[in-house]
C-alpha cells in the first residue's frame, strides 16, 4: 500500500522521506496543539529531524518494527499515524497518531486507525494492539474507545511530554476481537 483512498477526502500513504517538508511545516504550525501530548514536537526543530525520522521508519518497515502512514485530507497532509513499537517476542504492537488541529472533529483519525489495525493484523505477527494515552487527553482516548478497545490499565506517572508527567492509560485490542 503506497497510497490508498478511503473515500470522503481521506487518503493514507506510506510515510517516506519525501514527506518531510510537508510534515515539518504541519508540526511547526501546530506546536501548541501537539506539544502537550507528544514528546517529539519540542525535539523537532528543523526539517532534517523529520526527514531522519521518516528514513528510520522506512528502515523499520523493512525490519518489521515499524509502519508509519501519512494521513491526507482533501489532498493535503493533515497528520500521521503508525506503529511506534512492534514487540515480536510478545506479539504486541503499539499504535500512535496525531492530527493538525484544523483536521480534527471529523472522524478522520478513527477511520484511519481502523484501517491501520487491519493492516497490522494482516501484515505483522502480532496478536495484540495497544494504544497509550494520558487520562486527560480526552480526544486521544476516545479513538480506541470508539474502535472497541478495552481500557485495561492505568500506569501511574508513566507518560512524559513537554514538562508534564502523566499517568498512562493502556487500551488493548486482541486479534480475535477484531477479526472474529
Ligand atoms: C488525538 C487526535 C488525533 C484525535 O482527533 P479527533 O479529531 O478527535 O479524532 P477523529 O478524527 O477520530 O474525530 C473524532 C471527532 O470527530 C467527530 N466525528 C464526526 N464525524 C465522525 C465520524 N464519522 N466518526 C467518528 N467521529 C466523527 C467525533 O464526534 C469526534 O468529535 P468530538 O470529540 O467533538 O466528539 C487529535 O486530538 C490530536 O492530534 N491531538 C494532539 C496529539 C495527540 O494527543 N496524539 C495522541 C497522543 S496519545
Amino acid at each position: 500500500m503506497l497510497r490508498e483512498d478511503l473515500g470522503e477526502g481521506l487518503e493514507l500513504a506510506l510515510a517516506v522521506p519525501q514527506h518531510a517538508e510537508a510534515l515539518f511545516e504541519l508540526i511547526d504550525q501546530n506546536r501548541e496543539h501537539l506539544r502537550r501530548w507528544l514528546p517529539f514536537v519540542d525535539a523537532t526543530q528543523d526539517v532534517g529531524y523529520t526527514r531522519a525520522f521518516l528514513a528510520d521508519q522506512l528502515r523499520g518497515l523493512a525490519e518489521g518494527r515499524a509502519l508509519t502512514l501519512v494521513l491526507f485530507h482533501r489532498g493535503r497532509a493533515a497528520g500521521v499515524l503508525g506503529l511506534n513499537r512492534v514487540d515480536a517476542v510478545n506479539r504486541v504492537a503499539s499504535l500512535g497518531y496525531w492530527l493538525a488541529r484544523e483536521a480534527t472533529g471529523r472522524g478522520l483519525m478513527t477511520r484511519a486507525v481502523r484501517r491501520l489495525i487491519d493492516l497490522t493484523f494482516e501484515s505483522f505477527p502480532v496478536d495484540r494492539i495497544e494504544i497509550h494515552c494520558a487520562p486527560d487527553n480526552r480526544a486521544s482516548c476516545a479513538v480506541p474507545e470508539r474502535l472497541g478497545f478495552t481500557r485495561e490499565a492505568v500506569l501511574r506517572r508513566a507518560l512524559r511530554a513537554h514538562e508534564f508527567t502523566d499517568d498512562r492509560v493502556v487500551w488493548g485490542l486482541l486479534r480475535e476481537e477484531w477479526t472474529g
